[in-house]
């Protein structure tokens, strides 16, 4: 494993060492104990998009761990004016031990991680968001005990978020059922990747139908960044895909609610369900920490 591109980079066993490494980072956060596991390394973290979560998170992770972080926003670096990705990730190369992206297009941090002699992290593309995952995987383990025999119910878009969960489930045994409009499934090549590991994947219509005897509830934004424009259109396809209260009642009765925020309260989910007693995801936030953390770890030692 030398770069997280894809979720589909990992064996299981690759992930259940991340997750296992994450939960002893955890303890040890907790114990206000941090260790220089990445001293005198650096990461480049280069943005095309906005976040909070994942800078953050990736910059208390390379702190916390004795290193450096380097944000570069797209527009104050040449990528910005024209310097190809390949020079870019060739000149990062002699500076950094490692490379997170969070690009526009899924062809960007391939490109990049063709180009590098480092580790390169895809930190969200337009087709996968694999850290979110892994932090969303410490958090089911966290609640559940187990992955083996569950049920994710996934309502809402077939996005970036959903093609790593199907992986993430396909890897560790979590039968996932996606409810979606017609237009917006996942995409085939990541259902088909997920089934040739072995994985259950279920894609229905019916958000009902996904959400019976869930143990996990997940939504995503129905608008993801680079879709402004389709708003009027997504708002109008999604309308029968919230996680509201009716929703939570098909489901089992410790099901836990998980979206990898930000939340639109009232349109993917409602105040309700998102702030109410089922609902993990400030769990999934601080996780991002944690399981970051154990990928530096695993990709920069
Ligand atoms: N979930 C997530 O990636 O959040 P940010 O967009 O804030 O990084
Ligand atoms: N699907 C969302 C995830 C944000 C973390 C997006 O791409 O905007």
């Amino acid at each position: 494993m030398k770069h997280l591109i894809s979720m589909a980079d990992l064996s299981p066993e690759n992930l259940i060492d991340i997750l296992d490494i994450a939960e002893t980072q955890k303890q040890m956060r907790l114990r206000g104990k941090n260790n220089d596991s990445l001293k005198n390394k650096s990461l480049a973290m280069i943005f095309e998009k906005s976040s909070t979560r994942t800078r953050v998170s990736f910059e208390v992770a390379m702190s916390d761990l004795g290193g450096h972080s380097l944000y570069l926003n797209y527009n104050d670096i040449q990528i910005g004016r024209g310097e190809t990705i390949e020079d870019t990730s060739k000149v990062l190369s002699r500076y950094v031990h490692g490379i997170c992206a969070r690009v526009n297009n899924h062809n960007t941090v391939l490109e990049l991680a063709r180009n590098s002699n480092i580790p390169v992290i895809n930190a969200l593309s337009d087709i996968e968001h694999p850290c979110q995952t892994l932090a969303d995987m410490l958090t089911i383990k966290e609640y559940k005990k187990k992955f083996c025999g569950l049920k994710l119910a996934w309502i809402g878009d077939g996005n970036n978020v959903c093609n790593s969960t199907i992986i993430g489930c396909a890897l560790l045994g979590i039968d996932i059922h996606v409810a979606c409009p017609k237009g917006y499934e996942p995409r085939k090549q990541i259902v088909d990747k997920a089934r040739s590991i072995g994985g259950v994947v279920e894609i229905t219509n019916d958000a009902y139908e996904a959400a019976l005897n869930a143990d996990i509830l997940y939504t995503d934004v129905w608008v993801s960044m680079g879709e402004e424009e389709e708003k009027l259109n997504r708002l109008n396809a999604f309308s029968s895909y919230q996680i509201n209260s009716d929703i939570v009642n098909k489901a089992n009765n410790d099901v836990i609610v998980m979206h990898c925020l930000p939340a639109h309260r009232g349109e993917e989910i409602t105040a309700e369900v998102i702030d109410g007693p089922h609902s993990v995801v400030f769990d999934q936030a601080e996780n991002r920490l944690h399981a970051q953390k154990a990928l530096l770890i695993k990709l920069m030692c």
